[in-house]
């Protein structure tokens, strides 16, 4: 059976990161997958979820399964984050989320549910958009488009194009949109921007499929909510798949979910009861570590505040290296106006180099960065600039 088959091509985003850790030259720059690095450039374990380790150790009495759908309090943390205690989402109870391992596992379920509930519905995907998605509903068999989104020439969302594109979106597609800090531009709607995609997605009957990945890593927790709970309208319909890898820096122990919006209480448990069915298959039930580490913290006064402090601290550095990236570029007389990587959010710039100067960084430099030309802000230091700054501006 495996005789004649060749290999597979390496991943788009963590292939780089592969080849990245075989590069032998010291002055090797990482700025690929979407990892946070503090200023050593180390991936650090957060201080509150150490903490909150240390209780996990002490209070642990059973390694025995989860429910299917992950521990109750869990689902209640994360409706809360999302969506501000009180919400009438939370109130009425028209919500069910699943604990999945991982922002990708909870978009798995839904390309499931998808294919399962709607066959024939379409996944519309944002041009450009983080490269794991077509590849997710693909796998699960659907098929897939892409919407208008950006401006290249102007480095800015191109609404009037998105919109557009979203008005001729057939009814009982699927549409995904980045919640925040959209991959790979940094570029997201303001809010009444988001309040007139509400509209088109309500009066086409479009439902939204909200990826949160990054959340707290735009403006601040609450802040980097408003499109989200924009679209959240009473009666509304909609899929959320959150992640807790960025945000607590949980990334290897793959810790997000799934939220479904549906109109009325019993209607969320139907659909729940089919990803539950789904998730059966996939992974049993999930893992149990991850989350029992974000509901500690959030449940702790000490340590929620604790943590909202690391995240601030990790918002405010990618800002401040995105400021020293525009100086230093500018500095070196560059012929190209990198000012509007300033204006961006979250960990990604879409820097606008081609592929081929991609190319000619990594061969001659050692730098990584993904195909596209998205950039993790976050993988700039004080101390690797200017190295990266003299290589781009030798391949521009
Ligand atoms: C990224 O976009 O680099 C991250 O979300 C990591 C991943 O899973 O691709």
């Amino acid at each position: 059976m495996f005789e004649s088959l060749g290999m597979a091509p390496p991943d788009p985003i963590f292939g780089l990161t592969e080849a990245f850790l075989k590069d032998t030259n010291p002055e090797k720059v990482n700025l690929s997958t979407g990892v946070y690095s503090d200023a050593s450039g180390k991936t650090p374990v957060l201080a509150a979820v150490k903490k909150a380790e240390e209780r996990i150790l002490k209070k642990e009495t059973t390694k025995s399964y989860k429910p299917i759908q992950g521990a109750p309090e869990f689902g209640e943390i994360v409706q809360e984050l999302l969506l501000g205690s009180g919400h009438e989402v939370i109130v009425s109870q028209r919500g069910a989320t699943a604990h999945t391992p991982g922002g990708t596992a909870a978009i798995r379920l839904v390309a499931d549910s998808v294919k399962q509930l709607s066959p024939s519905s379409t996944i519309w995907l944002s041009h450009p958009t983080w490269a794991n998605h077509p590849n997710i509903f693909r796998s699960a068999g659907l098929r897939v488009r892409s919407y208008s989104y950006f401006d290249k020439a102007n480095n800015q969302l191109d609404f009037h194009k998105f919109l557009h594109a979203l008005r001729e979106i057939p009814a009982g597609d699927v549409v995904v949109l980045h919640g925040c800090c959209h991959n790979p531009t940094g570029l997201d709607p303001d809010r009444e921007q988001w309040a007139r995609i509400a509209s088109v997605l309500t009066d086409r009957k479009i439902l939204p499929l909200v990826d949160l990945a990054y959340q707290g890593f735009g403006e601040g927790l609450e802040e980097d909510t408003v499109g989200l709970r924009e679209l959240c309208r009473p009666g509304c319909e909609m899929m959320i798949c959150s992640s807790f890898s960025k945000n607590f820096g949980l990334y290897n122990e793959r810790v997000g979910a799934l939220t479904v919006l549906a109109r009325s209480q019993k209607e969320a448990q139907a659909v729940l009861s089919h990803v539950k069915v789904s998730i059966r298959a996939h992974y049993s039930n999930p893992p149990a570590h991850g989350g029992t580490i974000v509901t500690t913290i959030l449940h702790n006064t000490k340590l929620r505040s604790l943590w909202e402090g690391e995240l601030r601290q990790m918002r405010n550095r990618i800002n401040g290296m995105r400021t020293l990236f525009v100086e230093s570029m500018a500095a070196r007389g560059v012929p190209r106006d990198f000012s509007f990587v300033r204006e961006q959010k979250g960990m990604f710039s879409l820097s606008g180099l081609s592929k081929d100067q991609v190319q000619r960084l990594r061969d001659k430099y050692s730098i990584y960065i993904v195909e596209s030309g998205r950039i993790n802000v976050s993988g700039m230091t004080e101390a690797n600039m200017a190295t990266l700054c003299d290589a781009i501006a030798s391949v521009l």
